[in-house]
């Protein structure tokens, strides 16, 4: 057992540590020069001073139509308000304040379709489409508060649509559109939504994908929709139910460009969306526009360093919170562009990223461990053939970055001077939470610190802080402003998932360790941990540790019941193109998890695999293998991608 690995954790659900990354990787002078924060410890510690003012100070960066009167207060218990007596909205900060500033004519989204051509929108032709479908839906009887369901790919529209919504005071629901019928229609239902927002048809790696039969399907039954507005991208599509459907550009057509923004209270709900979890069944998180919006503009100036000039891409989809957040309101309350694109990022062909970032001079480039590690599979060459000289900045979200793939990034693509913001955060809490800044030194794979104002922390299981080489439970001790407010129509079990389990802590469900200079570590989600001889293991060190081998692409471990040890791990590989999977390389394997992390994290079993189950968002469903693997059922796979 390493050195650094306590003996005796199983008492207080503690997890073993086994990774032991040193090395530093400091920012070069230029770049803490040029960051927004450039003393990111006096950042830190002025915010935990007095963190109220911290986030009082961060809402004054965007505008109100009347200030707020409390910055916070717990309403009822576990129910955090934030900027009470405040009325604005997110559409007054992402379009309406541009309006009549320079930034009207600068171009909002870089739109790249799945064929290749690309479409720039402009802040004020922006603000044309959404003030005219603002209108489209309000004639359509969507009023303040009522539910909207999305269903569209990553399209200008998906934008628009969202946008109307939050303008005129509606809730968005998107579901992501690669979701069944069947989930779709659970979402729609749970909401209570009034309208579906969809397309004839979408793209995807050349094939064209019947949205429509799709939603028709979904909607088949679900009483609450009064009407399906679908966005034509087919010449030849007709029009199929003539009382329900309505054309995207007919309801358009005629509609005033201009639109009064209602007047949201800070704590009037802004949207719902439906977080697609590995282990349960999907859970409406409620956000709302006051809180919502401080704590996304803050973080994106911060950690992504924008600049009026950025040209900003995450290549997430608007149907997760990552393009909620970061793709769509973020950057347009920056007021810089940000770039959407539709279809699969290894189609026509494996550079397609890195294609872009050269033909739009993308300076800020934020996307997922899976895709990084996918991408490393195809060979460096795709990389390096493209002129990357225009990027600054690079961030990850989604998953532990291992070590290796975070090496990868940052030598190949960031050709060793690019900072990497690995922002750890979740749908719930809306932005991000754990990460570094720009002007702080990195250490490969750690999300580092928690950011200014947040309060985080690893404990055990009656809320302890564990010691440094213990892992623990993730944890956020104070509130924070964009913070979940509850699951739509289940407050019991917004209380239950998150805060009855370590009393007065909001739970994340994350393993982490803290190491000596406090740099955080995330093990993966506690439901995926092992326990091997009483020592509960991340899933996340294991897999990282097979994938430090050049001739493993990706992995998955998940623990099965042992006579001895309690439980045994069993990895799941993926090797590199071009390598076959042989006895020899399961040695060779089992070696390196020993090497890196000591005999007691060594596997029993390696299977070699082509294919992962993951959710439709890139992130591995351990539980699916486990039910396979076991003969077991496999419970809700309405968030299974294949
Ligand atoms: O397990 C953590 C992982 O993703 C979970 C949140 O997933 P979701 O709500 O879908 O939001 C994803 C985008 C924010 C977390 O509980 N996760 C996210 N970012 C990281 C991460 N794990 C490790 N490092 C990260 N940077």
């Amino acid at each position: 057992m390493p050195k650094n690995a306590s003996k005796k954790p199983v008492d207080r659900e503690t997890t073993v540590v086994l990774m032991n990354e040193k090395k530093w990787y400091k920012p070069s002078k230029k770049a803490k020069n040029e960051a927004t924060v450039k003393h990111w410890k006096t950042a830190h510690e002025y915010a935990t001073e007095n963190p109220m003012r911290f986030w009082e100070e961060a809402a004054c960066d965007l505008k109100w139509y009347r200030k707020w009167k409390v910055t916070h207060a717990e309403k009822k218990k576990h129910f955090h308000q934030w900027f009470l007596g405040g009325k604005t909205n997110v559409v007054l900060n992402a379009l309406d304040r541009h309006m009549g500033t320079p930034t009207e004519n600068k171009v909002a989204i870089i739109w790249e379709s799945d064929s290749g051509e690309s479409r720039k929108i402009t802040y004020k032709e922006l603000d044309i489409e959404v003030c005219k479908m603002a209108n489209g839906l309000r004639g359509l009887g969507v009023k303040k508060g009522d539910r909207v369901a999305i269903y569209l790919q990553n399209t200008p529209e998906i934008a628009i649509s969202m946008l109307a919504c939050a303008k005129i005071g509606a809730m968005h629901s998107v579901v992501y559109a690669g979701f069944s019928a069947h989930a779709l229609r659970d979402r729609i239902d749970d909401a209570e939504a009034k309208l579906l927002i969809t397309s004839d048809v979408g793209y995807r790696s050349g094939k064209t994908i019947d949205m429509y039969s799709l939603c028709a399907e979904a909607v088949k039954g679900a009483k609450s929709i009064k009407k399906m507005v679908i966005v034509k991208r087919e010449k030849s599509t007709k029009k199929q139910n003539k009382t329900r459907d309505i054309w995207f550009h007919e309801l358009q057509k005629g509609q005033s460009e201009d639109c009064n923004t209602e007047m949201m209270d800070a704590e009037d709900p802004l949207f719902v969306l439906y977080t697609s979890g590995t282990t349960s069944k999907p859970k409406g998180v409620v956000h709302v526009h006051g809180g919502y919006q401080v704590g996304v503009n803050r973080t994106l100036k911060w950690v992504m360093d924008l600049k009026e000039d950025d040209i900003y891409w995450c290549s997430a989809d608007p149907g997760w919170i990552t393009g909620h957040s970061y793709i769509i309101y973020g950057p347009l309350m920056a007021g810089v562009t940000t770039v959407m694109f539709e279809g699969a990022p290894n189609y026509p062909k494996p550079d397609r990223l890195w294609k872009l970032v050269q033909k739009h001079k993308v300076t800020i480039f934020y996307t997922a461990p899976t895709l990084i590690r996918a991408l490393m599979r195809f060979g460096d060459e795709w990389v390096t053939k493209h002129d990357l000289s225009s990027l600054r900045l690079l961030g990850s979200v989604g998953e532990p970055i291992n070590p290796e793939a975070w090496r990868w990034y940052h030598r190949v693509v960031g050709k060793k001077k690019l900072p990497i913001m690995d922002t750890w955060w979740q749908t719930e809490t809306g932005m991000f939470m754990i990460t570094p800044l720009p002007s702080m030194p990195l250490k490969a794979g750690s999300a580092t610190l928690p950011f200014p104002g947040i309060e985080a922390d690893v404990v055990d299981k009656k809320g302890q802080p564990v010691k440094v080489g213990e892992g623990g439970y993730l944890v956020i001790k104070s509130p924070w402003p964009s913070m979940i407010r509850t699951i739509f129509n289940n407050p019991k079990r917004f209380i239950k998932t998150y805060w009855k389990e370590i009393p007065g802590y909001y739970l994340t469900g994350d393993l982490a360790h803290k190491d000596k200079d406090g740099y955080f570590w995330i093990q993966g989600r506690s439901d995926d941990v092992l326990s091997i001889a009483g020592h509960r293991i991340g899933n996340a060190e294991i897999e990282s540790a097979i994938v430090s081998h050049p001739d493993a692409a990706e992995a998955a471990v998940i623990g099965k019941p042992h006579p001895i040890k309690g439980e045994s791990a069993k990895a799941f590989v993926i090797l590199k193109k071009g390598v076959k999977g042989n006895d020899k390389l399961i040695k060779k394997l089992k070696k390196q998890i020993r090497k890196m992390l000591g005999p007691i994290a060594v596997t029993d079993e390696i299977d070699f695999v082509t294919k992962l189950p993951k959710t439709r968002s890139g992130k591995i469903m351990r539980r699916v293998l486990k039910a396979q693997e076991l003969g077991q059922k496999l419970g809700d796979t309405s968030a299974l991608a294949d």
